[in-house]
């Protein structure tokens, strides 16, 4: 018994910050941006909208055109870090407003390597249990967490949604592999200290631990580049497969840099390497579910076609999944 994969969905915020927006607001330039990042614009949040409101926009393109209902899904798992509130998940809020009343809903934390840990975790669930229709998703809106003063960090993200509904199958199913892994000993370098039980809102202490994201980016970007390279021979040799096979590979989207030594090592052409970072910088568990949705209706992808998602984020924590389109 496996897992099929039925369709895809994505929602974006409408507002589009460019980097020439950017250098209105901190000192940076188009040209240190796009050199450093490969990003030239990204997609924002507004003030009224929050997680769930993409991740249900989603979800609801990815049931678009399929024969399945919301009654029909027994299972919803939210990857994201930016919840809407600590509880209720937002995977809750998203049961609630597709009426998919048969569902067991929760999130799943992993930043930016959430989606790969969420479909491993309904891969689990489906193979086990005695679910058909389930639906991942990752969403995050981290511009929410940004430090408009520090650009170091707030040129690097977006916001946005991306959703795959999946449906348990006879046989080995189209998850050929998935694989995924942690490192808390490095959890300092990629934060969001405050906010937490740790620095709970505190008028008096905000300054010393706020809600901002926190990076020592030199340190990301070493460990972000070994460990998606290490996850991405992993997951395909446990499915006896090796980087020719792959019609596309789909890394996570946080620079183009890394993106760019990751298929220097793995030995694709940038034909086999998907990239769209430029249009939406790095929406942390967003990302590669909405590339997948992107590859498959923009005709980058085929039924049928092999394709491997590589993913690093805080914790620090990886993941790689191969799987048959
Ligand atoms: C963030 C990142 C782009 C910074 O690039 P870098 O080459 O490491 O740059 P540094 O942090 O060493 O900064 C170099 C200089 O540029 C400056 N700088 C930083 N951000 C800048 C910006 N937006 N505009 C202009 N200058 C900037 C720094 O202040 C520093 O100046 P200094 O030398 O006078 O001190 C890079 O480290 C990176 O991509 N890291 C990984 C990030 C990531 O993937 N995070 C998510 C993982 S899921």
């Amino acid at each position: 018994m496996g897992l099929k994969f039925v369709n895809t969905g994505a929602s974006l915020p409408e507002k589009i910050l460019t980097n020439a927006d950017l250098e209105r607001i901190v000192d940076t330039t188009d040209e240190w941006i796009t050199t450093r990042t490969g990003i030239k614009e990204r997609r924002i949040a507004s003030a009224q909208e929050a997680t769930s409101d993409f991740s249900i926009r989603a979800a609801r393109k990815a049931l678009e055109g399929t024969p399945v209902n919301p009654e029909d899904i027994q299972l919803i798992i939210v990857a994201t870090t930016t919840p809407d509130h600590f509880f209720p998940s937002v995977a809750c809020l998203v049961q609630k407003a597709l009426g998919a009343k048969n569902a067991a809903a929760f999130d799943v934390s992993a930043a930016c390597s959430g989606f790969i840990y969420a479909l491993t975790c309904a891969r689990g669930l489906i193979e086990s249990g005695d679910i058909k229709y389930a639906l991942v998703i990752g969403a995050d809106v981290l511009t929410k967490f940004a430090d408009w003063k520090d650009r170091a960090t707030c040129v690097l993200f977006g916001d946005g949604a991306g959703a795959l509904l999946i449906e348990k199958t006879d046989g080995p199913g189209d998850l050929l592999s998935a694989f995924i892994g942690a490192d808390g000993s490095q959890s300092d370098i990629l934060s969001i200290p405050g906010g937490g039980s740790r620095h709970p809102y505190n008028p008096e202490t905000w300054s010393q631990h706020p809600a901002f994201i926190h990076m020592e980016g030199k340190e990301v970007f070493k460990h972000a580049v070994t460990r998606m390279i290490e996850a991405s021979l992993t997951a395909l040799r446990q499915c006896g497969k090796t980087s020719d096979d792959l019609k596309l590979l789909i890394p996570h989207q946080a620079n183009l840099r890394i993106i760019d030594a990751i298929a220097k090592r793995l030995q694709l052409p940038d034909d086999k390497v998907f990239k769209n970072v430029h249009k939406y910088g790095n929406m942390s568990a967003a990302t590669t579910i909405i590339a997948l949705d992107e590859a498959q209706r923009g005709g980058r992808l085929q039924r049928g076609d092999l394709v491997e998602l590589i993913a690093f984020g805080a914790g620090m924590t990886w993941g790689a999944c191969v799987l048959r389109w």
